[in-house]
């Protein structure tokens, strides 16, 4: 942990010193504020008013169309046909027959047969039918914007993968956009949703592990089996281009919720540090013909709240490693790691003499494995008690897909705020362009800009909506 600490502040002091000397200076679009590089904050347009917290009125039977139908569009199709109060409307894709197959998914469901779209633009007709309450985008990432914002335009709310945005442009026009047409934006981050995330969330906002001071994520998964399949190579093509960590949202979206991001406290600057593009560069220059490749192998970033709190991120899809999406939680009371292995540490004196072994619990090492299922079981959030069952049976990465459509289905039935709003989404996916830019002026500090415009403390602590 020390060992830790140290290269945490060793990080902060170096990336400090080393933009010194450009106080003052600012580039297109950014200032330097106190050693900081500061983007500008675009103003509030007239008739823009803040979606913090919004509800609209119930939606009883959800419509909904899809568009994107790869390898994870169809999965979410499937999903859907098992909640209830929802209509397929409509299926889009650039090719026909990924709709063709997902038509298939619906007839051996029983649900009848959506309208079909496909082609370059076919989202467009989807997107102007009025039939549609939720237009759900699992396309490539260079498509998500220019969609969820044509989708809001006309009157839809959207659920978009991740990253939702991948610039800070596309963050302020998600933002924006939202807050002109008062539509949901919803980034489906599903990792929020696991059962250990989700466990531990609850223990947090019950005390167990005292105040949070440190939170860690990361997106470590070589891709490399994958690379062929992404449709038209969208995938290597953006990482070809792009330094940073471009897909952060499953390490942060965890570690934000357990610190009650823009609910108390805010992302407030953050610096990375990143390795040549070994692997990368060789697969980009046997597929693609590449000579250069931007995104470096492992990209590892550190960020600093408002309230003085640390998050460490990493990204590597590239060399081979176990899967590992960190998170650990740091509290004064407590410790939780999920990955590699998932447990949980405490004070001996702090866990009650009621559960198995607390004998031999001691904080230098995780609780023994029944202390840690008790403790899961006691503590297991209310929304697992709901639904965990039926998710695990459906599936989808676990289940955690399934809890992840199930609430943003019964947050739309209740009329109530989503778990995850749009700036949730700026927040998490703006990473990938501050990122590149710390690496790139010698891992200067970058400010992450407060897209709630000053609002970020007006909510108390972070909670899911239960319509009880
Ligand atoms: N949350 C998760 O766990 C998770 C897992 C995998 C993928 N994803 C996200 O899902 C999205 C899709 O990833 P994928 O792995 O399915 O990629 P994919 O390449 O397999 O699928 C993308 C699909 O979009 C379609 N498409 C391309 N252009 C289109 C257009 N103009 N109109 C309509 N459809 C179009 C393609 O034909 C393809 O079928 C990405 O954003 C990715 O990050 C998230």
């Amino acid at each position: 942990m020390m060992k830790k600490l140290s290269f945490i502040a060793a990080i902060f002091a170096v990336a400090i010193a080393s933009v010194g000397c450009h106080c003052g200076r600012g580039g297109d679009g950014y200032t330097i504020e106190d050693g900081v590089i500061v983007f500008d904050t675009p103003a509030r347009a007239a008739g823009q008013q803040s979606v913090l917290g919004l509800a609209v009125a119930p939606i009883e039977t959800v419509r909904v169309g899809f568009v994107g139908l790869g390898m994870r569009g169809p999965g979410a199709v499937e999903r859907f046909t098992h909640l209830d109060g929802v209509e397929i409307k409509a299926l889009c894709d650039l090719l026909p027959e990924r709709v063709e197959a997902s038509q298939k998914i619906l007839a051996a469901r029983n649900f009848p047969e959506a309208a079909s779209y496909s082609g370059e633009e076919g989202w467009k007709e989807l997107c102007e039918r009025d039939d549609i309450d939720l237009v759900y985008v699992c396309t490539p990432w260079q498509l998500h914007v220019p969609i969820a914002v044509y989708a809001m335009e006309h009157g839809k709310h959207v659920a978009v993968e991740v990253p939702a945005a991948m610039s800070l442009d596309e963050c302020w026009a998600l933002v924006d956009t939202a807050e002109r047409t008062q539509r949901h934006c919803m980034m489906l981050e599903n990792c929020v949703y696991d059962f250990f995330e989700l466990t531990t969330l609850n223990m947090v906002q019950q005390g167990l592990l005292g105040e949070v001071l440190h939170a860690e994520g990361a997106y470590i998964h070589n891709l490399e089996p994958f690379w062929p399949y992404y449709q038209g190579n969208w995938r290597l093509d953006f990482n070809q281009s792009h330094r940073g960590d471009v897909y952060a949202t499953h390490g942060l979206g965890p570690a934000c919720q357990v610190l009650d991001i823009h609910r108390g406290d805010r992302m407030k600057y953050l610096v990375a540090v990143d390795t040549p593009s070994v692997n990368g560069k060789k697969i980009a220059a046997e597929s693609m013909g590449a000579e250069t490749f931007a995104n470096g192998d492992q990209t590892t970033t550190l960020i600093k709240t408002e309230n003085d709190r640390t998050i460490l991120l990493q990204h590597n899809v590239y060399t081979p490693r176990p899967y590992d999406r960190k998170y650990q939680v740091v509290g004064t009371d407590g410790y939780a790691n999920k990955y590699p292995v998932s447990g949980y540490a405490f004070r001996a004196a702090q866990v009650s003499k009621d559960l198995p072994d607390h004998e031999k619990l001691d904080e230098h090492s995780f609780l023994p494995e029944d202390a840690k299922r008790a403790l899961m079981e006691r503590y297991k959030h209310p929304i697992l008690r709901d639904i965990e069952e039926k998710a695990r049976e459906v599936g989808g990465h676990g289940g955690m897909d399934f809890i992840m459509d199930y609430r943003l289905v019964y947050c739309l039935h209740h009329g109530l705020p989503l778990d995850q709003d749009v700036y949730d989404a700026a927040e998490w996916s703006c990473i990938g362009e501050l990122t590149a830019m710390s690496a790139a002026h010698n891992s200067a500090p970058v400010a992450v800009p407060d897209f709630t415009r000053g609002d970020w403390k007006k909510i108390d602590g972070y909670r899911h909506r239960m319509a009880e």
